[in-house]
């Protein structure tokens, strides 16, 4: 039984579940922003799925959530007369933090896993230019999120639901994961797992939650 001790507790077979249920939905309608930025991804990372691609694709993950962080700060400076929204802003900040962790998680055992696995990167190309992205990424998450909140969560949730599609088929057409265990330098903080199919599903997973979390601040108008 794998052992998870982010949002909640998934055997095995509910991971298999969960990404049964990834890969049988619809993706979401997404923006031109969006696809340009998948599209620039897979220029310069290949369209292939690879250890390297996920984790300029988490660097990048982190700044939608930074970015709210810091106008929040902002608000809250200016509302604090008002407690009871500045209180409402600040459970927002709490909320975006855990997402900014759940993802430095990712990335922390994305490059141990590289780093296990003795794949060479290049240091412009992976090091480098995942920064510039990342840098361009924040500002535009930044602005929208100034000009109207609910641009700026259609642009992270159409980011979270690629990245949960890309995680689930990544486990799916990568047999051999099933064959590895996840017991990593990370495993106290992230959780243990039978497989690294079930790490990759259970990355999958939080990819989803992260969209569902911008979808319903979408619904409910909040910011
Ligand atoms: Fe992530
Ligand atoms: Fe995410």
């Amino acid at each position: 039984m794998a052992l998870n001790t982010v949002k909640g507790q998934y055997s095995s077979m509910d991971l298999i579940a969960e990404q049964e249920k990834t890969l049988g939905s619809e993706p979401l309608q997404y923006g031109l922003m969006s696809r340009l930025l998948f599209w620039m991804m897979d220029v310069m990372y290949g369209k292939n799925r690879s250890l390297s691609k996920f984790k300029v694709l988490e660097v990048i993950a982190r700044v939608p959530y930074q970015a709210w962080e810091n106008v929040a700060y902002v608000a809250i400076t200016h509302t604090y007369r008002a407690p009871d929204f500045a209180r409402r802003i600040f459970e927002f900040v709490k909320e975006s933090r855990d997402q900014q962790d759940n993802e430095q998680w990712h990335l922390l055992i994305l490059e141990e896993l590289v780093h296990k696995k003795g794949i060479q990167e290049g240091f412009i190309r992976h090091r480098v230019i995942p920064q510039i992205i990342a840098f361009f990424y924040y500002h535009i998450s930044w602005i929208l999120y100034v000009v109207n909140p609910k641009l700026s969560y259609r642009l992270n949730a159409h980011f979270e639901d690629h990245a949960e599609r890309e995680y689930m088929k990544y486990a799916a057409e990568n047999k051999a994961l099933a064959d590895e265990k996840y017991q990593g330098d990370f495993s106290r903080e992230y959780g243990t797992f039978d497989t690294l199919s079930d790490l990759f599903r259970k990355m999958g997973v939080d990819e989803r939650h992260h969209k569902e979390q911008s979808l319903q601040r979408i619904a409910h108008a909040r910011f």
